[in-house]
């Protein structure tokens, strides 16, 4: 039996696209392989949302090629958005990989004909894209509603590399949905770069109705909504729908309106901040995270003080930070990225500091309080047995595995101690109720 072993950089939807190529290289007789160095296949999925991400995929690339002069058979597939990106280059500056894959083309590792070794066309059925994935967590699930992007923030390529938005039709995911519960899945990942741009038979808040109303979905989740979209019917939602966890990912990127501009976002902080407060109107505890990027070009001192006011003012229970970092294509990379690597450094340093801060009093209000989690797993942090999450998405462990507590039960738990990254909790025996949060 051959084997294949996937490396994964990026983001969810990268993630999911992995669970989709295992699938479809299952199907094919192939088997999972734990080391590299035992398989037959290895499949590297690219992200190239910053130079970063690039770099260490092409720092990693030079360690397969060592192992393919020992194993002939060997063959190397590049996916992902590097892939989509650079095509045929790769192969130039690394001629030992065998196929390049774009994102748009994962249906096609099964099949892999030498004749055509880049694969990277954009004129796709997104019906190919329904692959039976092979899921390695049994309690929750990523399902993609739809495909790309057509927003064009200056500084991203996403646009470029998953081509513009396609949705996928609403029977196909509810049907998708539907298959997993009777496999015992609870939780249910929508994915898309612009989910509130859902567009097939239905609109997003329909499709959310439909998969609120298959009986044994307990709880939704989505990734991820632009300010711009966000509706007050998609708002209310979280407020009306019982399964709709209650957490949202909102980029912000900058409290800047000068930079929204650049940026190309279509919203003002001002705009951004309604739309908090609107959150909050409905659902007082909602969670609220979101990505800052920082050092963007022509980033004055002054417009990073309003994005350290901005989190101040709005304080997220989370952030994601990100220097900037100049895509070629792209439409800022037109400008000239003029914000020295030391001043990125502090800034970026200064942005963690403060929201470390609201992040640790954030999480030290939920002390005492019961709340509701799905238990997914066993812990990975030593001295505790088990790992769950709130219905806000934050990372619970606790001790107590007994019967009520199996993998995929949703308990209420008593939270002891606070952490940044977590929180430790004990398991309450009247699991009857549960206290949303
Ligand atoms: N530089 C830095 N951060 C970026 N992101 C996207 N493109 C870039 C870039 N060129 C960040 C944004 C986005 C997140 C997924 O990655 O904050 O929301
Ligand atoms: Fe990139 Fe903007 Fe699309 Fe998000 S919305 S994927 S940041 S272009």
């Amino acid at each position: 039996m051959k084997g294949y072993h996937i490396i994964t950089f990026g983001c969810q939807m990268n993630a999911h696209d992995s669970e989709k190529i295992a699938g479809l290289l299952e199907l094919n007789g192939y088997v999972e392989s734990i080391e590299p160095k035992d398989s037959e296949l290895i499949i590297i999925n690219t992200c190239s949302i910053r130079k970063k991400a690039e770099d260490k995929f092409f720092s990693q690339l030079g360690r397969y090629k060592k192992l393919k002069t020992k194993k002939k058979d060997l063959k190397i597939v590049v996916t992902g958005c590097i892939a989509q990106q650079e095509g045929e280059r790769i192969i130039k500056r690394a001629p030992y990989v065998d196929f390049v894959i774009g994102p748009q083309n994962i249906h096609l590792v099964g099949n892999l004909d030498t004749n055509q070794r880049i694969l990277t066309s954009e004129n796709i059925d997104i019906s190919t894209l329904s692959i039976d994935a092979k899921r390695n967590i049994q309690t929750k699930a990523l399902i993609n509603i739809m495909y790309g992007c057509n927003n064009f923030c200056s500084y991203c390529v996403v646009p470029y590399t998953r081509g513009r938005e396609k949705s996928r039709a609403s029977n196909e995911i509810i049907e998708e949905i539907k298959g997993l519960t009777l496999n015992g899945y609870k939780e249910f990942t929508l994915l898309g770069q612009n989910v509130n741009s859902y567009k097939s038979d239905i609109n997003f808040v329909e499709l959310l109705k439909k998969i609120e109303d298959i009986e044994d979905v307990e709880r939704i989740r989505f990734m991820t909504s632009h300010p711009k979209d966000l509706s007050d019917e998609l708002i209310k939602a979280f407020k009306d729908f019982s399964k709709l966890c209650e957490h949202i990912h909102l980029p912000l990127q900058s409290g800047s309106n000068k930079i929204l501009f650049l940026m190309n976002r279509k919203y003002t902080y001002e705009e951004y901040l309604k739309k908090i407060y609107k959150l909050r109107e409905y659902v007082p505890d909602i969670s609220i995270t979101t990505d800052i990027i920082t050092g963007f070009p022509s980033e004055t001192e002054e417009d990073h003080l309003l994005t350290l006011k901005a989190l101040q003012e709005i304080q997220f229970d989370g952030i994601f930070s990100f220097k900037y970092s100049l895509r070629p294509g792209t439409k800022s990379a037109f400008y000239e990225d003029n914000v020295d690597i030391n001043t990125k450094n502090r800034r970026l340093n200064e942005i963690n500091q403060l929201q470390d801060e609201i992040t640790d009093k954030k999480n030290e209000l939920l002390k005492n309080n019961k709340l509701e989690i799905l238990i997914e797993g066993p812990s990975d942090k030593p001295n505790f047995k088990l790992m769950g999450r709130t219905r806000g998405n934050k990372i619970v462990y606790l001790n107590s595995h007994n019967n009520s507590t199996s993998y995929g039960n949703i308990v209420n738990v008593i939270i002891k101690h606070t952490h940044r990254h977590s929180l430790e909790a004990e398991y309450i025996e009247d699991s009857n109720s549960h206290t949303r949060l």
